[in-house]
């Protein structure tokens, strides 16, 4: 079996079940008991936190779990509208996965503010920034801006995106599902005010992850039910969290740390991140040469080889001649795991003309994959030649 639907969801160690399960087996209780299954409850929450927090450079009560990344962008997306009026502007752009562009729209619509578009260059996926430069403006509230693309690979200068945002007086939330399980995330280095990721894209189980400055989580007006806090992340998780995911969340991220060195969990995850972008550039590196040798592949968005740091090593491409849903399924059947169609990065098909025949085929590697897979699925794609 050849897993290159890392994109789509990663596998899980079995360090991350184990502790997933072991949270179920020893008995359960609810928040803020007196009892020890309760207590160990606490515990839970609190190291998810810790362990959250170190994996994307923030503060534990800066730390907000959910059902997913779109749940929770649904419920930021709610709050911060509530201060928006007609003649505000939120900017979305045609990279980002729809999780990161229709919570924004319909917010907006409820509002009466308006959504302006950043588009991408078709050749090589790289974001427009003039053009995000021209949609900014003293109205714009929100930029939405994902970190790495789930489609193409791109990964966007957020930095330089949130530095332009700042200057027009707008707060940034940057989609970091795509780009967590490929680099080393850095709240304040990539000058987010929220960022949120997804733990089954980084080795973990089904869980959100939102990260938000203290200040703001505080300030913003979240829609809770009475028993919720009205401070602190607690404010902001609505119900009864997964405890057994959260456990599998904190495994996730010492399962990560483990890969790398140091003193602190932050050091380890720092130096795993650079191993695991070190053999992904190895990987994308000999995938993008067996593509330049066969003419019948075509990759959308970047395909430099000298420019790997501009993407990461996921790949979407075009069989000639065969709709991608057909190539994914031969693939399939040959014990190799690809996606096709959208992905629901619906702007990327949209942007490129391809969301008419079907999408695009993608095959996307992480850190567990080798280089005898990628000879294996250029391989498996050279057969499909029609
Ligand atoms: C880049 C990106 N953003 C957002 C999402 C949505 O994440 P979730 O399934 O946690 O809501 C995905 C899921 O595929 C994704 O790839």
């Amino acid at each position: 079996m050849a897993y290159l639907d890392g994109p789509g969801g990663t596998q899980v160690p079995a360090e991350v079940i184990e502790a997933m399960s072991h949270r179920l087996r020893v008995g359960t209780g609810n928040l803020g008991g007196a009892f020890g299954a309760s207590r160990e409850a606490d515990a839970v929450v609190a190291s998810a936190r810790e362990a959250a927090a170190d994996l994307l450079g923030g503060r534990p009560e800066e730390i907000v779990f959910g059902q997913n990344m779109t749940s929770l962008t649904f419920a930021l997306s709610r709050a911060l509208a509530r201060s928006w009026g007609a003649g505000d502007e939120v900017v979305v752009t045609r990279l980002d996965h729809d999780a990161n562009v229709a919570p924004w729209r319909l917010a907006a619509a409820d509002r009466g503010a308006a959504v302006r578009v950043v588009g991408f260059d078709p050749e090589d996926g790289t974001l427009d920034l003039a053009a995000l430069e021209q949609a900014l403006g003293e109205r714009t509230r929100l930029v939405a801006v994902t970190a790495a693309s789930n489609a193409l690979g791109t990964v966007p200068p957020v930095r330089r995106v949130a530095d332009l945002a700042h200057a027009a007086g707008a707060l940034v939330y940057v989609d970091a599902v795509h780009y967590t399980p490929h680099r080393r995330v850095d709240v304040a280095d990539l000058g987010a005010d929220f960022l949120a990721c997804s733990a089954y894209k980084f080795f973990g189980p089904h869980s959100g992850v939102l990260w938000g400055r203290a200040e703001l989580l505080e300030s913003l007006p979240a829609y809770k039910v009475a028993p919720a806090p009205s401070s602190g992340p607690g404010k902001w998780e609505t119900g009864t969290q997964s405890f057994e995911s959260l456990a599998g969340v904190a495994a996730a991220v010492d399962y990560l740390a483990s890969l790398g060195s140091g003193d602190s969990r932050g050091e380890r995850l720092t130096s795993a991140l650079a191993v695991i972008r070190a053999h992904e550039e190895g990987l994308a590196t000999r995938f993008l040469a067996g593509l330049a040798a066969r003419p019948h592949l075509r990759l959308y968005g970047p395909a430099d080889p000298t420019r790997l740091a501009a993407r990461t090593p996921t790949f979407s491409l075009e069989v000639a001649g065969m709709p991608p849903d057909h190539a994914a399924a031969l693939l399939a059947e040959q014990g190799i795991h690809t996606w096709s169609g959208d992905y629901y990065a619906v702007g990327v098909m949209e942007h490129l003309g391809v969301a008419t025949r079907g999408g695009l085929l993608r095959i996307g590697f992480v850190h567990y994959n080798t280089a005898a897979e990628v000879d294996r699925v250029l391989e498996a794609l050279a057969g499909l030649a029609g």
